[in-house]
Order: structure tokens, then sequence, then C-alpha cells
């Protein structure tokens, strides 16, 4: 069986998705599940992006130590130092450099000759090489590039010291046949191939994604690329979760494995999930909430006759278990303790005192609290960023009747610790309490995008809330989860709120 190693860019590529920006806390939580998860490599970001990013992946690189932690750089020197000081405390470095090497990205993008994306490719390689010894390097829309161009820039960068070459297919153009020859081509014709890794990174404009994938490793990729979730630029990466289980499942057809640890699947998932704003599809193969739900006579009679008949992937491969009722009315404050170290959670004293509050007052209102409704609490706990000066709701009313205009009350602290009060009406219970909040808050907010979803099932599920704001013209992401759909839906604009502030001090 060979080994295919997994590159995970969830951090960096994922990031790129539309409306999606997580913060410091949220991407260390997340890298801390990508090492639970067992990839080989994650791209921890971009550090000559933002200093809020060169931050991040400095601070991942400090904790996370059983995993390579990998930085992206444009072929300049100011972004490969960049790379170099963010990832200078990191046990296993990687820096990946990329540049387009397809007529079109040449001619328009980069304005260069083929001539001179070679030079800067090679040079840049050898720059890098000083302060590294894992690179990788991109060829960006490699799957648009000239065949016999791709060939000899190869053999360049892997003598100027490139240890893996990857072979993007960044608008997710190509078919699968297409870019396993293409694999197949590089490995016969570049001389030198036998001295770097060959990968493959995927984009699912074409629904090919993971196929895609696929195709490479059987013509000789041992890295590939994604995401969870498929979440990234447009239609999204090659789903990472998908391409574990489908190498799991067919190992009957396919030589190949991956280290990852399946059972961490669904925790990583939901994790994304959650703090990137973007719902898994019901049916999303995998991590789908119906992906193992039966729904014809037909299935549920095989299914109870043998599970095989029409259930290839087991919930449990994928770290989904049905019976996850736990907490009650009458659990103490060690039983719950207890419960979320079993969640994987490791919160300071202070947290888990706050967390159990939230829990009693989950009790009170909700009979049965489940593993879901946990996970909802202590991953906003986790990366809260209450150290910074906030809005915090005090209270709010909001007055409906089906033939009235609804109004609302809002009462705060803003962040300059003083009470604040207000009222406003709207053509919906929602649009009150957020014109409300536009009068009292002191930034210039947009409301761009509002989802509602519940987490679990009954009528008594909490209601979990994500917007997409403009903030003083930035862009912003912010959730809420409570009990009541509206109170989860103030919480998710001030948390917007809030996080534009917080990002505002790490910019
Ligand atoms: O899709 C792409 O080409 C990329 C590169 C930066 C690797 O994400
Ligand atoms: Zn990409």
């Amino acid at each position: 069986m060979t080994q295919i190693k997994i590159f995970d860019t969830t951090l960096r590529d994922g990031e790129q998705s539309p409306g999606v920006n997580l913060n410091q806390l949220e991407k260390l939580e997340l890298a801390k599940q990508l090492e639970r998860f067992g990839v080989d490599v994650m791209e921890a970001g971009f550090p000559a992006s933002s200093k809020g990013d060169f931050e991040a992946v400095k601070q991942i690189a400090e904790t996370v130590k059983n995993v390579s932690v990998a930085g992206l750089a444009r072929a300049v020197k100011s972004d490969i130092n960049a790379c170099r000081d963010a990832l200078i405390n990191a046990t296993n470095p990687r820096l990946h450099i990329f540049i387009a090497t397809s007529p079109i990205h040449m001619e328009y993008k980069l304005k260069k000759t083929p001539e001179e994306v070679i030079e800067t490719a090679v040079e840049m390689v050898e720059y890098g090489k000083q302060f590294f010894d894992h690179v990788e390097w991109s060829a960006e829309d490699a799957s648009r590039t000239d065949l016999d161009f791709l060939t000899k820039i190869i053999e360049k960068v892997i003598d100027a010291g490139a240890t893996v070459i990857n072979l993007p297919d960044t608008v997710g153009y190509t078919m699968p046949r297409e870019y396993g020859a293409m694999f197949k081509y590089i490995k016969e014709n570049v001389p030198n191939i036998h001295k770097a890794d060959l990968s493959c990174h995927c984009h699912d404009d074409l629904g090919m994604a993971l196929a895609n994938s696929v195709a490479a490793v059987e013509n000789g990729a041992t890295q590939v690329e994604g995401t969870i979730n498929g979440i990234g630029e447009r239609a999204g990466n090659a789903s990472l979760e998908e391409f574990a289980v489908a190498l799991k499942i067919r190992n009957d057809y396919y030589p190949y494995h991956t280290n990852l640890v399946l059972n961490e699947i669904k925790r990583t998932s939901d994790m994304v999930s959650k703090f990137t704003g973007m719902t898994v599809p019901g049916n999303k193969a995998v991590v789908g909430r119906n992906a193992f739900a039966h729904e014809s006579g037909i299935h549920q009679d095989g299914v109870l006759k043998n599970a095989q008949t029409y259930e290839i992937i087991t919930p449990e491969l994928v770290g989904v278990h049905s019976n996850n009722l736990v907490l009650g009315k009458h659990s103490g404050r060690h039983a719950f303790t207890d419960k979320i170290k079993q969640l994987g959670y490791d919160l300071p004293e202070d947290k888990i005192k706050e967390a159990f509050k939230a829990f009693k007052l989950l009790t009170d209102r909700k009979k049965e609290v489940t593993d879901e409704d946990l996970f909802a609490i202590l991953t906003d706990i986790q990366t809260d960023t209450s150290n910074v000066k906030r809005y915090k709701l005090d209270n709010f009313q909001v007055q409906y009747g089906s033939n009235d205009q609804p109004s609302a009350t809002v009462s705060l602290s803003n962040p300059n610790n003083e009470k604040v009060k207000d009222t406003s009406t709207g053509s919906g219970s929602v649009e009150a309490l957020y014109n409300t909040l536009d009068q009292i808050i002191l930034e210039e907010t947009h409301l761009t995008d509002f989802q509602l979803n519940s987490i679990g099932q009954g009528r008594d599920a909490l209601a979990e809330v994500h917007v997409s704001l403009t903030v003083d013209g930035k862009t912003v992401s912010g959730r809420g989860s409570a009990q009541d759909v509206l109170e989860a839906a103030v919480q998710a604009y001030l948390n917007g709120v809030n996080r534009a502030i917080y990002q505002k001090k790490a910019i």
C-alpha cells in the first residue's frame, strides 16, 4: 500500500471562500483539530497577505508540532521572507511558492515571457532554499499549461531545490483522464522527477475535483491537496474527507492509503462548517446530514436485514454517533467537565466556568442537551474574543402582531462601556432588531447575508444564525446560537461587529 500524503489547505484556500473570514482563535482551534485528524501538511495561511494572517501562521507554527506547517508565497522575496519569519518556530516548516505557467496567466496577469517565468521561479526557489529544507513549488493553472513548457520549468525548479511539485487545476477546467495524463507525462519526461514528490490540487468548478485527484494519484501523484467540506475559491477544492473515505472503502481496488484518522471527520467537518458559516448540504457525500439516512421503504427494509445492502460507509467510520444523548438538568459540574474532556476540549478554568453556566441556562429550557448543543456552546466560548472591547447584549424585546408593524427595543453596552437603549421598527422582527442595532452601533454596518439553521432536531432545538456584514467597509461574518431564533439573530449581528473590531486590532 502506498501512502498518499494529505496537504490540507482549509486555512488558506478554504479561507478564500467568499464571505469567510476566520479569526485567530478559530484558526488555531482548527489547526489543532487538523492535527488530530492526522493531515501530513497544513497550509496555515498566506503570511504576506495581512498582519492577521502572519500572526495566525506564526501562532499555529508554534502550537502544532506533529504536522508540517506550510506558508504560501508568491514568487517574490518579500512573500518568502514573510513565510520565513512566520514559520521560524515550526518543527517541520514548508515554503510553498507559486507562479502561473499557462499562456493566458503569463501574458495577461504576470506580463512575463515564458523565459522570464522560468528565471523568476528558479531564482525564488533558490532564495527560499536558503531558509527551508522543504520547498513546494506550484505551477498555477498547470492544467492549461503547455506540456513541454511545464516539463522544462519543473526540471529547472527541481534542480534549484524544490522538493514537491504541485500541479493545480486552478480553474477546475480539466477532466480526469486529461489530468491523469498530465501527471503521467511529467513522470515520464522530467528526468529529475524522482527527486521530488508530485502533488495534485483540484478545484471543483465542473464538479470534477475528487475524480481529478484520484486520477492524479493513479498516475503518480503522492500528495493530494484539498480542504475539509471542499470549501474554497468559487466552487471550492477537492474534499479531503471524501478522498480519504473513498480510498478506505475501495481498498479492494486501490493500493493506496492515507494517515487520516477517519473517525475525526465529523468533528472536523462540524468545526469548519460552524467557523466558516458554510453549511454542509444535507446530501453532501460522507458528511451530509442525509449521508446515512435511508428514506425509501425498500432501502429501510434492506438495511434492517443487512446494513451492507445499502450502506457502504458506516456512520461510526467517520465519527457519527447516533446515541449522543448526554447531560440534563441534574448533571453536575463534574459530569460536565468529564464530558467536555471526552469531546476533546481543553479549556482553561474560567472558560469551563462560563461554559457550565451556559449549559445550566440551556437545561432550564431544554430537557436533553446533546453533543451538538455542547459543541455549539463550547466552540463559541473557546473562540470568544471577549478580552477585546466590544458590544454586549443586555436584553431586547420585540413586539410582533400579524397585522402590525414589528418594533424592537434593545439595551446593550457599547465598547466604551456605556449602557445604551434604543427602539426601531422594521418589516419583520429581525429587521426591526437590526434597524435598532444599527442606531446604537457606532460603526457603519450593513447586512449582506443571513442564514438560519437548527442545531439538531426537535421543537426545542437550538437556533444558529450566520450573517455576513460590512462593518466600516470591511466584510466580516458573525454567528450566534440560542434557544430563540431572534436572540440568535441579535447575537450573530453583534458577533460580526465585534469580530470586525477584533480584526481591526489584529491588522
Ligand atoms: O489553485 C491554485 O492554483 C492555488 C495555488 C496557489 C496553489 O491555490
Ligand atoms: Zn487553489
